[in-house]
């Protein structure tokens, strides 16, 4: 039996921990012969996502470097790439989301006339600056794709707006959903030892996560201070942020941030860790697009720290709400929600908008389908 030989490419945390269940799901299946390439846009947080789902590269680019430019990691994938695709010859190459690894990936498939499938097909803010470059990023791997893995209804009419032929999409669900099944639980306990001593019945923890570079510079410092002023005005608060490696990030959190007796300030958290503390806190505060998943599953209100959100679903559920970068309202809508019960239990429902933990398999099945293996049309993921 000829087995279909897929090539995943991904090269930061969150399309790590997006694509791991899917890269298991693959090896798990006979029909399929799965590698995996990584451009290690980001190092060290890529290599925790790896060990903690193990999985091993099969050709790793190490491109990372201090404080990247766009123009550095485009050039450096491009070329790593080549060679890549040179030795693996695959049928189809994987990519996902909306990284400069994404659009790379999809672009040097294209380059060498390999098929390419977008995994988190379709999500639109129609703002080409926001967030940026992922809009682009996202938008120009779906013009390269031949094959597009829609997580919602939403993302799929957002394609089909665009001429995208409708037999090439998939609605699959997100596979984020598929990873957080298997991280939470309920007698988790924390190897970063500061989170098992919270009392989580007194304290209303609030967690934090903002890297966005759309974000660097002045709307982080505003966000910092906003949540500082949060802080102060409410003692039930404990904030809890894992900050991300980016130094551009790092240097302005520690500074506004570092040394308040309610502020933990942490290195970046294993991916479990992170959906544990995620499953006891109170609410949720962050310009992330994946914990904008994550969360409203898991029944937490969301606070985006963004003034736009390619995620409407969770909007238009009640669980999510987009707020901005501003001092005052940050500080305003935190506050609401941490005094006003109403407002809260209007927001704290478990939706799951995004997925039921069967992204995965719905995709390998879609790949069988397209390819030709099988003449079962997969079964749809639709949000309930
Ligand atoms: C990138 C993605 C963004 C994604 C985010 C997830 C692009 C253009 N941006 O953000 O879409 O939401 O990752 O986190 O693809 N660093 C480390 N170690 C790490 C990771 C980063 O030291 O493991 C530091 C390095 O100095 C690096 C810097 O952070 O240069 C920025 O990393 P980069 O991948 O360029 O981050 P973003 O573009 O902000
Ligand atoms: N995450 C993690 N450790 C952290 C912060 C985030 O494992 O310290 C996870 C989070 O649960 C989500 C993903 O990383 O699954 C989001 O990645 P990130 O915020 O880097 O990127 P984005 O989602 O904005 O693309």
């Amino acid at each position: 039996m000829r087995k279909l030989k897929v090539l995943t490419i991904f090269g930061t945390r969150p399309e790590a921990i997006k694509m791991a269940p899917l890269v298991q799901e693959l090896k798990r299946n006979e029909f399929f012969h799965c590698e995996v390439a990584v451009t290690a846009q980001h190092r060290q947080m890529l290599d925790q996502v790896l060990s903690l789902f193990d999985v091993v590269p099969d050709y790793d680019l190490d491109i990372m470097t201090d404080r990247q430019t766009l123009f550095d990691i485009t050039a450096r994938a491009l070329t790593g790439l080549k060679d890549v695709l040179e030795k693996s010859r695959p049928d189809v190459v994987l990519v996902h989301g909306d990284t400069t690894t994404t659009f790379i990936g999809a672009l040097a498939a294209f380059y060498m006339h390999i098929k390419v499938g977008h995994v988190e097909a379709g999500l639109r803010t129609f703002n080409k600056w926001l967030p940026f470059p992922e809009e682009m990023n996202r938008k120009l791997t779906g013009s390269l794709a031949d094959l597009h893995f829609s997580p919602t209804d939403t993302s799929r009419e957002n394609l089909l707006r665009e001429g995208v032929n409708p037999d090439s999409i998939f609605v699959t669900g997100n596979t984020v959903i598929d990873a957080l099944k298997t991280t939470v639980k309920k007698d988790f306990i924390f190897s970063t030892d500061i989170l098992n001593r919270i009392d989580y019945k007194k304290k209303k923890v609030v967690l934090v996560t903002a890297h966005r570079r759309e974000n660097l510079g002045e709307p982080l410092k505003d966000i910092c201070r906003g949540l500082l002023d949060m802080v102060e005005k409410n003692p039930e608060v404990v904030i809890v942020y894992p900050v991300h490696l980016n130094p551009a990030v790092r240097d302005v959190a520690y500074s506004i941030l570092g040394g308040h007796d309610r502020i933990i300030l942490l290195p970046p958290l294993d991916t479990d860790e992170m959906h544990n503390i995620m499953a006891r806190c109170y609410m949720v505060m962050t310009d992330s697009g994946g914990l904008q998943e994550e969360a409203p599953s898991l029944g937490k209100p969301v606070l985006v720290l963004r003034n736009e959100t390619e995620r409407p679903e969770a909007v238009r559920a009640g669980t999510v709400k987009v707020v901005g970068t501003d001092r005052h309202r940050i500080c305003e809508e935190a506050t609401k929600l941490i005094t006003n019960k109403d407002e809260y239990d209007r927001m704290a429902n478990a939706v799951n908008p995004y997925g039921d933990g069967f992204a995965s398999k719905r995709i390998a099945q879609s790949l069988m389908y397209f390819f030709g293996m099988t003449l079962q049309k997969p079964e749809e993921f639709v949000s309930i």
